[in-house]
């Protein structure tokens, strides 16, 4: 419906956000034809004083899967402006190279398109917003719009998120801002909401009456390599649990939308977040890895959690009673994603199968994409006896042709769309901070202790002591294993 001239603006062009996601991301959309030259322009814009080529050459090894020819007629699409984040010179300028390229002869009628992607520390967001919204936005005001894109962290805690939303508030309205949470973007984290409103299956088993407990759980086999300045700020709860790991709770324990309207869908994940109470401290486990502080930018004496596992408790007619899990941690023995949904034990057992283990629906984020559901079943052979198996939907296998998108590129794209479902509402983030702000404040007071852990492990054991308290049964001797083509 809309044509027109699109630019795309990376601003902090140089950094590592913008070449390992942003640009590659942007690449993605353009060989897929979403991006067409003599319609779109992409502009970096960032201090370092290079040229267009300087920009194309530090990106161009960050671009896969294509020729040289395809990356070359990419690149050429990227311009460059250099200026500073708080100085009107740059941003004039900036506005200047933009008008230039809108007003260009070889483009196609129709309004002028700007998207801002914030590649930078939140400590700038507020000078170069008000920059944006001072030299740069979309000339025309019925006709096109201006749109801007940032990353977390939004602030370290309920106050300092909602200082910089009001900051933000007071020059972009919320039509205008896409706050991007990438984990929403994860195609399993998209099938969330078809999964559990599609399939009449999980309708009536979706509840207390029959789910025991749920863990979401992030681990990483790698450390703070590199960011450990960052890093020791923010600790694991800032860095994934108050974000993508909550994302993925709303996703599975709110009710039913009205419809997919993008205000429908918030709508409801501001409401399950209000509904969950405090954290309990007794059931909070951090833990810090070994030689994290080794580091030479973190300090010797820090508590900054790398690992976490805590529970969030819902108070309504759906979960009364049933613990969620949220589990994230650096430098464990494996790297994945997933949602642990445990259910019940059958009543009334015939089979003594108890020890066998409990169903589970497990939907593995990443890496390879995957549900599995756990059952027992009939061990084939001879005897009576029963083990435990699995229906397995496994996307490397089942879906052999498609290439799953990245989730930078699915959001970059929603937002040219104007499709906001996958971004999060200035309300939702107030309500997220509202939930750990008071655990955060404590951890940064160190009334709770991070308890160390050697790297390549499962993290400190008091997690699985935790989770084995809130009732979550293991499964001896069983280990999915993800099928492969043969
Ligand atoms: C980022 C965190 O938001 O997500 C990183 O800041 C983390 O610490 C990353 O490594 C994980 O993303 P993904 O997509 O690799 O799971």
């Amino acid at each position: 419906s809309e044509s027109g001239c699109l630019s795309i603006v990376v601003l902090g062009a140089s950094g590592d956000l913008a070449k390992k996601k942003t640009f590659p991301a942007l690449f993605h959309l353009f060989q897929q034809g979403f991006l067409q030259s003599g319609e779109v322009h992409i502009f970096g814009y960032a201090r370092s004083d290079i040229s267009d080529d300087g920009l194309r050459e530090r990106i161009r090894g960050y671009l896969k899967g294509a020729s040289d020819e395809v990356i070359s007629e990419f690149l050429q699409l990227i311009k460059y402006v250099s200026g500073s984040y708080n100085s009107s010179e740059g941003f004039e300028l900036l506005n200047k190279t933009i008008a230039e390229h809108e007003n260009s002869k070889s483009n196609k009628p129709g309004s002028s398109r700007r998207l801002f992607y914030l590649a930078l520390p939140p400590s700038v967001y507020p000078s170069v917003c008000k920059m944006i919204r001072s030299y740069c936005m979309n000339p025309s005001s019925n006709d096109g719009w201006t749109r801007v894109i940032v990353e977390k962290p939004f602030g370290k805690d309920l106050d300092s998120a909602e200082e910089l939303s009001a900051q933000l508030g007071e020059l972009f309205n919320e039509q205008q801002l896409y706050r991007i949470d990438h984990y929403l973007g994860k195609e399993l984290v998209q099938n969330l909401l078809v999964l559990r409103f599609a399939n009449r299956l999980f309708l009536p088993l979706w509840n207390r009456d029959n789910i025991a407990n749920v863990q979401i759980v992030f681990r990483e086999d790698f450390g703070t390599e590199g960011r450990g300045g960052y890093f020791d700020q923010y600790g694991i709860i800032r860095d994934i649990i108050q974000n993508h790991l909550l994302q993925v709770f709303c996703l599975v324990a709110m009710e039913k939308p009205v419809s997919l309207k993008p205000e429908h869908i918030r709508d409801e994940k501001v409401k399950v977040l209000q509904s969950v109470t405090p954290i309990n401290h007794d059931e909070v486990v951090l833990g810090q890895y070994d030689g994290y502080k080794d580091d030479s930018t973190v300090p010797d004496d820090s508590n900054t959690p790398t690992f976490a596992s805590l529970v969030l408790r819902v108070h309504n007619e759906r979960w009364e009673g049933v613990p969620f899990i949220l589990k994230a941690g650096k430098a464990l023995n494996n790297r994945k994603a997933e949602i642990r949904v445990q259910f019940k034990d059958a009543p009334g057992d015939i089979f003594k199968c108890k020890k066998q283990g409990r169903n589970e629906f497990v939907i593995r984020l990443q890496p390879s994409e995957a549900m599995y559901m756990k059952l027992t079943v009939k061990k084939p052979g001879l005897e009576m006896a029963t083990e435990q198996s699995e229906l397995d939907l496994s996307y490397g296998l089942r879906y052999q042709d498609v290439k799953i998108p990245e989730a930078y590129e699915r959001l970059i794209l929603d937002t040219i769309r104007g499709d906001q479902q996958h971004f999060v509402r200035r309300d939702e983030l107030r309500a997220a901070w509202e939930i750990f702000t008071p655990l955060l404040h404590d951890i940064d007071a160190g009334k709770l202790k991070a308890l160390p852990y050697k790297p390549g492990t499962r993290g400190p054991s008091e997690a699985d002591e935790l989770s084995k308290r809130m009732g979550y049964v293991q499964t001896h001797g069983y280990v999915w294993i993800p099928p492969t083509l043969s």
